[in-house]
């Protein structure tokens, strides 16, 4: 059985490292883990009594940068800070900041103190609030738009019609009707783009049911094709304060963007998941219970250069694609107090709509 550093050292367990939420690790001079506290031992999914003795690259399976610039620190005899390190430990993908310092310790001799920070809650919720800012500018850019184009477009479209009305040479009709046509589309694609001024009709929604709704649509659309569309329900989710239409609309924006972009694709599947999530944090905001809706497909993924404006408006990958879909998504979920947020590589893409299951007045936290 292997001898534990600090007890044969005789030197008395770190105990305050032990509390911390840090990764500690030090290594010896050879890169061999000497001590890692419980933090650490959570972070790289072993524990102190396997990892002792192992040389560190062995723990961090597959990193090659990671222990070259340690050995690198030790060598120059420099402290050493990377940022943003994406590490593949025990099965999952987990970044973090890693802080390595070389020291000699009277007791343990040279070696290097390695600090990791688990930063991807930090990230995510960093990425959140640009989510929920990024939704807040458009809208009221939009708005602004929205109003400044619509006046004039009435203006416009009173007169063209007024004038058509005076023209009887068929030919120049042709000429004002096309000003309505244009001007009509013009106002329905604002219209589009800012959402309906009618107010939504909110009451108490089985989110199942809402969801169902959308397989239907989307499986009228889909006809013939080999799509799967498939369910994996939390029965356990309560019913939750919204508007059903826009939460239908909402869905089912994502839902066919995820059908249009496998169009081709011959084991094409769409999983709707459903999960409630307690105590969970959307942007800044905590609240007590969130329902959680997964779309997931097995689709291209997102090309890169759209991920980070996906939901602006206008942004688009698809050929004759307008780019609305997920922007009117977005805002259709914001005014339900939630966010869609997604994660994609090459076969699989999932979006996320996080709701807060609020009560009649919203008030959720
Ligand atoms: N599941 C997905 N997989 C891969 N790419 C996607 C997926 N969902 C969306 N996209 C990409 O994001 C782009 C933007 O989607 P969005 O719904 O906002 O606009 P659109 O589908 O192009 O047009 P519109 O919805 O207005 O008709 C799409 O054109 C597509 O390139
Ligand atoms: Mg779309």
């Amino acid at each position: 059985m292997k001898t534990l550093p600090f007890d044969s050292a005789n030197i008395p367990a770190p105990a305050l490292l032990e509390h911390l939420s840090v990764a500690v690790l030090w290594l010896d001079e050879h890169l061999q883990v000497t001590y890692l506290n419980p933090a650490a031992e959570a972070l790289l999914g072993t524990s102190q009594r396997q990892a002792y003795g192992e040389p560190v690259c062995n723990l961090l399976a597959g990193e090659t940068m990671l222990p070259e610039q340690m050995q690198h620190s030790l060598d120059i005899g420099h402290p050493c800070t990377l940022r943003e390190i994406l590490l593949h430990v025990a099965g999952s993908d987990v970044v973090i900041d890693c802080a390595m310092s070389p020291l000699h310790d009277p007791e343990l001799g040279a070696g290097l103190l390695v600090e990791m920070m688990d930063i991807d809650r930090h990230l995510h919720i960093a990425r959140e609030e640009h989510l929920l800012a990024q939704q807040q500018a458009t809208r009221s850019l939009l708005r602004g738009l929205a109003h400044e184009i619509k006046n004039p477009l009435g203006g416009l479209r009173g007169a063209a019609q007024l004038l058509d009305s005076e023209l009887n040479n068929p030919e120049q009709r042709e000429y004002t009707e096309v000003i309505l046509r244009e001007a009509d589309r013009l106002r329905s694609l604002v219209d589009r783009m800012i959402g309906s001024p009618v107010r939504p009709k909110m009451g108490m929604v089985n989110i199942h049911e809402s969801l169902e709704h959308v397989r239907r649509l989307v499986m009228l659309d889909t006809q013939g094709r080999a799509l799967r569309l498939l369910t994996n329900y939390d029965p356990s989710i309560p019913e939750l304060y919204a508007a059903p239409d826009l939460l239908i609309q909402a869905v089912l924006n994502i839902v066919r963007n995820a059908a249009q972009v496998m169009d081709e694709q011959d084991d094409a599947q769409i999983i709707l998941r459903t999960r409630v999530m307690r105590q969970f944090t959307i942007g800044t905001s905590r609240h007590r219970l969130v329902a959680r809706i997964d779309i997931e497909d097995n689709g291209p993924g997102i090309p890169p250069a759209l991920q980070d404006t996906l939901f602006l408006p206008m942004v688009s990958g698809r050929k004759g694609g307008i780019g609305l879909g997920l922007s009117i998504s977005q805002s259709l979920i914001a005014q339900h107090h939630g966010l869609i947020e997604f994660v994609s590589q090459p076969g699989k893409t999932v979006f996320t709509v996080l709701l807060p299951m609020g009560t009649a007045h919203g008030d959720s936290t």
